[in-house]
C-alpha cells in the first residue's frame, strides 16, 4: 500500500467517498461505543462566540458537522468543502468542490477551519496547514481530529487473522491504516510549526458489539483498497465474520478499544 492509494484524488472522490455509503458504515460503528462522545457538540463548544463569521469545514464528507453547526449557530456561515462532488450531494449549500491545499477563499476570511478526520488523506499536509493559516483571521482556530495508532487494534488483528486463514499462512497482511499519515500521536508536532498554541483532547473508549454485522460493515467499507490488501477481499470478509461469530458465541461480545482525539489550534503563525 503506497500513500498514493489513500491520498489520490481519483481514488478518494471516485470510489472511497464517491457517496456517503462507506463513510456512513464507519461512522455508525460508534453507536456501540462507551462512553459516547458528541464530536460536533465538542466542536461547537470551541467555536468563537458572538460576531458571526465564516467557518470552513474542509473535507466535510456527508456534512455531520456542517448540519449541526448550522442548526445551533445560525450566526455563523458554514461552508462545506470536499474533493468529492458525490459526497457533497448529501450536504445543503453553501458547499464547493475544493482541495484542502488550495482553498477557494480569501486570506483571513474564516473565524474557524475544521479538518475532521481528513488530514491523513491529504497528499501534502504542510500545504493544507499553510492554506488553513492563510485563510484564518488572526484570532482564528483550526480544529482537527484524527485517530491514534493503536485505535481499533482489535479490528486490525481480526482482519489479519482472517487473511492468514484465507491465505493459509501464519500471519496475514494488515488492513489499510487510513490515519497513519496523520496519527494523533504525531499530530501536535505536525501542527505546532503553524500554530502558537495546540491543545489536544483525547477521546478514549470501547465499542462492544454482540452481533457481527456492524463490524463486518466497517471492514467492508475498506473495499476501495481491496486490490492492494494482498488477500481476496470477500473471502477475508467472510472468514472475519466466522471468527467474529465464534468470539461472540464464546464471550457474548466482541470489544474494540478506541483512541482518537481533537486538536484545537490557536494563533496561526
Ligand atoms: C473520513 S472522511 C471525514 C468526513 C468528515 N470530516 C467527518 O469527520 O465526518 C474524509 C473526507 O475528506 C475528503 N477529502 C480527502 N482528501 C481531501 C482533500 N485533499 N481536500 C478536501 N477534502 C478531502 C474526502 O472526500 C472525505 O469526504
Amino acid at each position: 500500500m503506497s500513500d498514493l492509494d489513500t491520498t489520490s484524488r481519483a481514488v478518494l472522490a471516485g470510489s472511497a467517498y464517491r457517496d456517503e455509503r462507506h463513510l456512513a458504515a464507519r461512522q455508525s460503528l460508534y453507536r456501540w461505543q462507551q462512553p459516547t462522545y458528541d464530536l460536533p457538540g465538542i466542536v461547537l463548544d470551541h467555536l468563537p462566540t458572538g460576531g458571526g463569521g465564516v467557518v470552513l469545514d474542509v473535507g466535510c464528507g456527508n456534512g455531520r458537522y456542517v448540519t449541526r453547526i448550522r442548526a445551533q449557530r445560525p450566526d455563523l456561515t458554514v461552508v462545506g468543502l470536499d474533493i468529492s462532488a458525490g459526497i457533497l450531494a448529501h450536504v445543503a449549500p453553501p458547499v464547493a468542490v475544493a482541495d484542502a491545499a488550495a482553498l477557494p477563499v480569501a486570506d483571513r476570511s474564516a473565524v474557524a477551519v475544521l479538518a475532521m478526520h481528513m488530514l491523513y488523506h491529504v497528499d501534502d499536509v504542510d500545504a493544507a496547514l499553510t492554506e488553513s493559516v492563510r485563510v484564518l483571521s488572526p484570532g482564528g482556530t483550526l480544529i482537527a481530529s484524527t485517530n491514534a495508532r493503536e485505535d481499533k487494534n482489535e479490528l486490525d488483528d481480526l482482519w489479519s487473522a482472517a487473511a492468514a486463514e484465507v491465505l493459509g499462512v501464519e500471519r496475514g497482511p494488515r488492513r489499510v491504516s487510513l490515519s497513519s499519515r496523520f496519527p494523533l500521536d504525531d499530530a501536535p508536532a505536525m501542527l505546532r510549526p503553524y500554530f502558537a498554541d495546540v491543545e489536544v483532547v483525547e477521546l478514549v473508549g470501547a465499542i462492544t458489539v454482540r452481533e457481527p454485522e456492524p463490524v463486518i460493515a466497517h471492514l467492508a467499507s475498506y473495499r476501495t483498497w481491496a486490490d492492494t490488501a494482498g488477500v481476496p477481499f470477500d473471502a477475508t470478509l467472510e472468514c472475519a465474520r466466522r471468527l467474529l461469530d465464534s468470539v461472540i458465541d464464546r464471550d457474548g461480545e466482541f470489544r474494540i478499544s478506541c483512541r482518537s482525539g481533537l486538536l484545537f489550534c490557536h494563533g496561526p503563525r
